[in-house]
């Protein structure tokens, strides 16, 4: 199997190919993913409720993200690897996002992902001149949740037309797909239809390019409350809370470990 390369985003989208990305900050997510087929996994600054335990993903810093853009990257032979660039480490300017993206570059990343619409079209030049692949982010993004005063769907209505607007910024700055989170279906369909470069949705309808989830969403590790937008296709959480339960019981009733478990 051959890598996936950014130009292949692209081939699937004149054919007409929905494809999967999901996340992934470890090297067994990463080896199952990849093996199972997956064409893009995205170190996502989520990593920073779903490694780090924060709240939102505000917290997450580079020196946080690098190692595990460096298990992800080690463990994949066919995924492209794409690593979200955290709050913080790219706004600024051009020369900031260039500095930031470089080091995701050095630690084996294949494409580096930024929030934010034409405002950053600079941003992205300045990573695309540089022969990094930039994917861009934009709707609901969660580094500017206060921003947009809460998780909110974005481009109903009015809004849709700003959506095409940073769409199109983007893609001219030369970014090579972008992900549009929690918008309506039929703004959608259109920044889908209008761009040669493929979108990628999570909670953005049937029409879009590709389609992300979150891994520890898309599995079921945690119990709590799911977004509507997220499918369950697993219960980790629960078959490992269930795995923990039964060594526990095993070792407090003596039954592990049994004889061939133990050397003579
Ligand atoms: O960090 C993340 O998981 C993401 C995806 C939801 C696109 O940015
Ligand atoms: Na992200």
């Amino acid at each position: 199997r051959r890598r996936v390369r950014i130009h292949h985003l692209r081939e699937y989208k004149r054919r007409g190919e929905a494809w999967p990305m999901l996340t992934s900050y470890d090297t067994y997510t990463a080896r199952i993913f990849d093996q199972a087929g997956i064409p893009v996994l995205l170190v996502g600054d989520s990593a920073a409720n779903n490694v780090y335990g924060y709240e939102s993903s505000l917290p997450i810093t580079v020196e946080e993200m690098l190692p595990l853009v460096r298990a992800v990257a080690r463990s994949v032979e066919y995924s492209l690897v794409v690593a979200d660039l955290p709050f913080g480490s790219y706004q600024a300017s051009p020369e900031e996002a260039l500095h930031t993206a470089t080091r995701f570059m050095k630690d084996g990343a294949h494409a580096v992902k930024l929030e934010g619409g034409a405002r950053y079209a600079a941003h992205v030049e300045a990573l695309v001149s540089a022969g990094i692949p930039v994917m861009g982010h934009i709707g609901f993004t969660p580094q500017s949740e206060h921003g947009l005063g809460g998780y909110r769907v974005q481009a109903r209505g009015e809004q849709a037309r700003e959506l095409l607007d940073d769409a199109r910024a983007l893609q001219e700055a030369g970014a090579f797909a972008v992900v549009l989170e929690m918008v309506s279906a039929s703004a959608a369909k259109r920044v889908t239809e209008e761009l040669s470069i493929p979108t990628v949705g999570i909670g953005a309808g049937p029409d879009c390019d590709g389609q992300v989830l979150v891994w520890t969403d898309m599995a079921g590790l945690d119990t709590g409350h799911t977004a509507r937008f997220v499918k369950r296709y697993a219960e980790v959480g629960e078959t490992l809370s269930r795995a923990a339960s039964s060594f526990a019981e095993d070792v407090r009733d003596g039954k592990f470990p049994a004889p061939e478990h133990s050397f003579e």
